[in-house]
């Protein structure tokens, strides 16, 4: 029989113990149980990273490689968060912070405000390194937080943060409720598209090729080949009113992917996101993709705003 200690010794996604208790708890921000990984949960990291490692040298843009450099993460260990937040809080002020499972859309994107990155500690397992359909920490750690290391997409990520305060207090000032929720889904759907669109599977210019700096294609061994050389897919540069209007689905690869030209060029969209936020123009964006739930709805009418 395992002991309960051996029973908890699990960070394998949707298979952990602790995690459950965690969220049984009601507790959204958590520490690292880092004895608790497992050899495999640590071998799963291992492939993960040596299968990424040649597709990033090709496909992912500098500042991410830079990024990779300057946290020092080890190749053959699951990071402990502390230390990646000892290398990127000197960077640029932002900090993984380990969460039990998802965060409602106001609460995350207002950690992004406080330069806060809500990060799974969970890992997939490692003889199903392909699909997975929740973030775990290598999606979380390898894919996003290099991208933190850079100081100009640090500074369109808190300003997407702010756009969502923005988008709270012009919520709270609208009187009817009926009409408030439906101002709050469109602008929440506008954002998740915008994030998407960009964060997650964002194209950029450098010189005359096209680089990866979107996480969902950095943490995907079959997608970020694809995503870069696939004759098929529709790469275009990006937007504003077109990625805020067009759905996207989760289970399959993207057929359609937007290019940026810079850092600067995303914050500057940000920026846009905002200005046409104030002017109402994301009360009625396109319906569809995705569905807004309950909880991110809830995280927006409940905001705190300071
Ligand atoms: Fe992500």
């Amino acid at each position: 029989m395992k002991s309960s200690a051996a029973l908890l010794a699990s960070l394998t996604t949707g298979d952990s113990p602790f995690i459950e208790q965690a969220k049984r708890a009601g507790q959204l921000f958590i520490e690292q149980p880092y004895e608790l990984y497992s050899e495999e949960n640590h071998q799963a990291w291992r492939k993960l990273y040596a299968r990424m490692l040649p597709c990033w040298d090709r496909y992912a843009n500098e500042h991410f490689l830079q990024g990779i450099h300057s946290l020092c993460l080890d190749p053959e260990r699951i990071p402990h968060l502390e230390d990646v937040n000892r290398f990127l809080s000197p960077l640029t002020g932002f900090q993984a912070q380990a969460v039990s499972g998802y965060v409602p859309s106001f609460v995350f994107f207002d950690c992004l405000r406080n330069r806060r990155f809500p990060t799974t500690i969970t890992i997939r397992r490692s003889d199903k390194l392909d699909y997975l359909p929740e973030p775990d920490i290598f999606h979380d750690v390898a894919g996003h937080v290099p991208m933190h290391t850079d100081k100009h997409f640090a500074e369109a990520l808190v300003r997407f943060g702010e756009c969502a305060h923005t988008a709270a207090e012009m919520a709270a000032g609208i009187r009817g409720p009926d009409t408030r929720v439906h101002y709050l889904t469109s602008v929440i759907r506008a954002m998740a598209r915008f994030f998407w669109f960009t964060i997650e599977f964002g194209l950029m210019r450098e010189g005359n090729d096209l680089k990866v700096y979107g996480s969902g294609l950095l943490s995907s061994h079959g997608e970020i080949a694809h995503a870069i050389e696939a004759p098929e897919v529709q790469r275009y540069p990006i937007q504003l009113e077109w990625a805020i209007n067009q759905g996207f689905e989760i289970n399959h690869y993207q057929p359609l992917l937007f290019i940026v030209d810079s850092f600067d060029h995303l914050f500057s969209l940000v920026d846009q996101l905002e200005a046409w936020m104030k002017a109402g123009k994301l009360s009625n964006v396109a319906p569809g993709e995705p569905e807004v739930n309950e909880g991110d709805l809830k995280s927006f009418l409940h905001a705190e705003l300071d």
